[in-house]
């Protein structure tokens, strides 16, 4: 096997443990439950990760018979909402994982054999890429899920590492043309595309996510809605993820928090959130070469010490604990911990193609759905880029959702 194909076999399988760890962690009863009606039941997520790899591998890319063209129907996500998932005929847990087995030996066979070239689907291994990176979304929503879920906790992992740097104020960002999306990465989805110069003027970035301290003080102050999953104690905030309930910890950022939650702390502190390309620009723009980078921290694939990605802590880590994943001006913290809600909505960039199909990006571009930027905790790094758009109702808040401000920079007022 060529070293691509070696690598593909490699995200396959990696993937594919975090979706067992997430689907083993509980019993039938819960696979079966909804445990909100904003999520479908896990053991929708795990057929429909199997079914969405037949499509795609088994049967476009390998040109094999199909393994259950009867279940199609069940598992296409724009059929049944949510919220009607658990009242259809689903595959039973038992079934479902036999099924997710026989796609992808499938799929290992077809690995072998296809030619990854030829075609826009197979260069570069691109469907793949696609499928490994559609696994990984829906174990970060089965995680979303777990956090719903109520009962003893059953995840578990090392905490985040700590803080060692301050990270408090902002940076200027001066003003000039950027290049915005990719051309180039080759799992790069049909949204990132293409690479495009933007022109954005100089303004004033938070060198790190707005923290669960300073949104304490601004609930304190205004009497808003307090964050998803948290509680009053006599002593403070609680919060409670994965099952345990423990005092908010003050310089995580905060997570669980709606675009207006998140807009409204921005104008309670006199600022605003970012644009999606200014959040870009302070994540990928190099002032030394005037290139946008892969990543804050340079062209590297992410490393643990440079983000925290891929469900390897089960929370934020706090304020300064990356400082090797910061940019050249000192932002911190943009890739792993909180996705970050940007005040802007979910549009094509110019010269815009949709790839693969249509229902992959184009069919939610409109003023309904606001852009979420840099990856959470929950964020496998095969899902996680400078580049990468997620996009979501405005008032979702179950996901690992949380932001950082700007602000324009006055007439005359320099760094
Ligand atoms: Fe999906």
């Amino acid at each position: 096997m060529t070293d691509l194909r070696e690598r593909v076999a490699r995200e396959l399988l990696r993937t594919r443990q975090r979706s067992t760890v997430l689907t083993e962690a509980v019993d039938d009863g819960d696979l079966i439950r909804q445990h909100s009606p904003l999520m479908s039941p896990l053991v929708w997520d795990l057929a429909h990760i199997g079914n969405q790899e037949e499509l795609w591998l088994v049967r476009d890319v390998g040109g094999r018979d199909p393994v259950r063209a009867d279940i199609d129907h069940l598992y296409d996500a724009f059929k049944h909402a949510r919220r009607d998932r658990p009242a259809l005929p689903l595959l039973s847990p038992r079934e479902a994982r036999a099924y997710v087995a026989t796609v992808r030996d499938k799929v290992f066979d077809v690995l072998e054999r296809v030619p990854l070239e030829g075609n826009r689907l197979t260069e570069h291994a691109f469907a793949f890429g696609m499928i490994v990176q559609h696994e990984q979304q829906h174990d970060e929503t089965m995680l979303a899920t777990h956090q719903l879920r109520a009962g003893d906790p059953v995840l578990a992992a090392a905490p985040p590492p700590p803080s060692t740097v301050d990270v408090s104020g902002e940076v200027l960002v001066p003003g000039g043309p950027f290049t915005m999306g990719t051309s180039t990465e080759p799992w790069a989805l049909d949204n990132e595309r293409p690479a495009h110069l933007v022109d954005v003027p100089a303004f004033f970035i938070d060198r790190a996510p707005v923290t669960n301290a300073q949104y304490a003080a601004f609930l304190d102050e205004t009497g808003a809605e307090p964050p998803l999953h948290w509680s009053r104690d006599p002593g403070g905030w609680l919060a409670t993820a994965f099952g345990r309930t423990a005092p908010i910890v003050p310089d995580a950022p905060v997570v669980h928090v709606s675009f207006p939650e998140a807009k409204a702390y921005a104008e309670w502190a006199g600022r605003r959130l970012p644009t999606e390309a200014e959040w870009e620009k302070a994540a990928r723009w190099d002032p030394a070469t005037g290139r946008s980078r892969r990543y804050p921290w340079g062209d590297e694939d992410p490393e643990p010490h440079h983000a925290n990605l891929g469900q390897r802590h089960l929370a934020p880590a706090p304020v300064g604990a990356y400082p090797a994943g910061a940019s050249p001006l000192g932002v911190h913290q943009l890739i792993g911990d909180v996705w970050e809600w940007v005040d802007s909505d979910f549009t094509p960039y110019p010269g815009f193609a949709a790839f693969p199909y249509r229902e992959y990006s184009e069919v939610f571009f409109g003023p309904d759905y606001k852009i979420l930027r840099g990856g959470s905790f929950g964020t496998d790094a095969a899902a996680c880029r400078g580049t990468f758009r997620n996009w979501d109702y405005p008032i979702r808040r179950q996901i690992f959702s949380g932001f950082r401000t700007a602000r324009d920079r006055s007439p005359g007022e320099l760094a």
